[in-house]
């Protein structure tokens, strides 16, 4: 692990006699300031206002604030938060990397009326927005949200959209420009493509094992009480659920893996990336709340066709859709393409044999 340190983190290990393993597995994914220096102004957190400071710490150091070893608890006593995640284990660098998960976004992109939900029909705002991740992604209950803690959670998400300086990022439409806007695929054609869950499990030793592995395979490195995991989990009890859109969508995690991981040396291919997020999307974790609600409820308001034709190929979870000829296997791990295919030919049938009424 020597080659990830620099001489004077060497220096420092030797002199406080701090196990080199040790120091190489806290990094962290940080911003990187100059490349987004044509259009984001990055600011020290302490210059923020106070809630918003607040509202970092509870993002940041997560398990001591939402999380297993945190003073916010839940209307039943327990954590709100189960797993060992902070919220930047994922939407790393505290939000402000573009194509990490950022929230830079968030605070136009829920304003007015909120954002439309397709799995949920429905159009979330910034409050249930988080409260969504904070069930799904960090594997929690909700938090009412009119709590002190969803308050400075937004302030923080605010204070970040103040530091855009391109007008044209901004407003209702421009946070489209951030680049890893959404959660984009690994690559264009990633759909005709699959995942091999073997040869991703092989890639998972050799490369991700060393960090992600320290407490057991799935684990993580994380002890009771510290304010937040050295390494996340990636899998088992306290991972991200199968209700975690971006998450479990292999195409989709795939994108963050070949971005980030593994950290300090990336590199993987297309297919590599695809292959280990197939093989972590393989093992056990826990469902979540309302996997299977999903693309349930409701008709596209544009066109009337049944929400479940709109199930996107890669989910894994939601509805049942009537006569899927799919297993789940494929819709975890692909080809994607021909369940694109499949659900396009039957929203046409679906329209064909219930025309729109005319117009008057
Ligand atoms: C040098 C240590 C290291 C290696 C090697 C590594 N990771 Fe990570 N990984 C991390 C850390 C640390 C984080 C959290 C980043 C943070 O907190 O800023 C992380 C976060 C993640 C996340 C998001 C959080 C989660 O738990 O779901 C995924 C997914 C991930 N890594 C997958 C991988 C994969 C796949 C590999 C191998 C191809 C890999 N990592 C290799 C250290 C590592
Ligand atoms: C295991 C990884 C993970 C963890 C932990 C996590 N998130 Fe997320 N979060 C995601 C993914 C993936 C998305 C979906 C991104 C997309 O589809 O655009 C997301 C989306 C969001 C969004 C909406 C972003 C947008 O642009 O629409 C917000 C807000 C959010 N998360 C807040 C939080 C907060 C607050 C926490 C901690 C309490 C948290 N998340 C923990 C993975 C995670």
């Amino acid at each position: 692990m020597i080659r990830k340190l620099t001489l004077s983190a060497l220096l420092m290990a030797m002199a406080l006699a701090i196990p080199l393993s040790a120091m190489a597995k806290e990094e962290t994914v940080d911003r990187n300031c100059a490349s987004m220096s044509d259009w984001y102004e990055c600011r020290d957190i302490k210059t923020a206002p106070p809630l918003a400071q607040e509202g970092y710490e509870l993002i940041h150091n997560t398990p001591i604030t939402l999380g297993p070893s945190g003073y916010i608890k839940g209307a039943d006593g327990k954590p709100i938060i189960n797993g060992t995640y902070s919220c930047d284990s994922c939407h790393f660098g505290g939000g402000e990397i573009p194509g990490g998960i950022p929230f830079f976004q968030v605070r136009d992109k829920y304003a007015g009326e909120g954002y439309w939900w397709p799995a949920g029909n429905k159009l979330r705002k910034i409050r249930e927005r988080i409260n969504w991740c904070l069930v799904s992604c960090a594997n929690g209950q909700f938090l009412p949200e009119d709590h002190p803690a969803m308050d400075a959670m937004v302030a923080y998400m605010e204070w970040l959209a103040d530091g855009i300086q391109d007008p044209s990022m901004l407003g209702k439409e421009g946070w489209k420009n951030i680049p890893g806007h959404d959660m984009p695929l690994v690559s264009p054609g990633a759909l005709k493509l699959s995942a091999n869950a073997a040869r991703g499990e092989q890639i998972y030793w050799e490369s991700c094992d060393e960090c992600h592995g320290d407490r057991g395979p799935g684990r993580g490195r994380y002890d009771e009480g510290e304010p937040r995991a050295r390494v996340p989990a990636l899998w088992g009890a306290g991972a991200f659920t199968k209700g975690a859109q971006g998450m479990h969508t292999v195409p989709q995690l795939a994108f963050l893996i070949k971005g980030f991981m593994p950290l300090g040396e990336t590199g993987l291919s297309v297919q590599e990336a695809l292959d280990v997020s197939g093989f972590i999307n393989t093992m056990p974790r826990d469902m979540g709340y309302f996997t299977i609600d999903y693309f349930r409820e409701g008709t596209d308001p544009k066109t009337g066709v049944p929400n479940y034709l709109l199930k996107p190929s890669f989910f894994a979870v939601g509805a049942e859709i009537p006569n899927d000829p799919f297993s789940y296997e494929q819709r975890l791990l692909g080809p994607w393409q021909p369940i694109e295919d499949w659900q396009a030919a039957e929203r046409a049938k679906w329209l064909a044999e219930n025309p729109a009424p005319a117009n008057n």
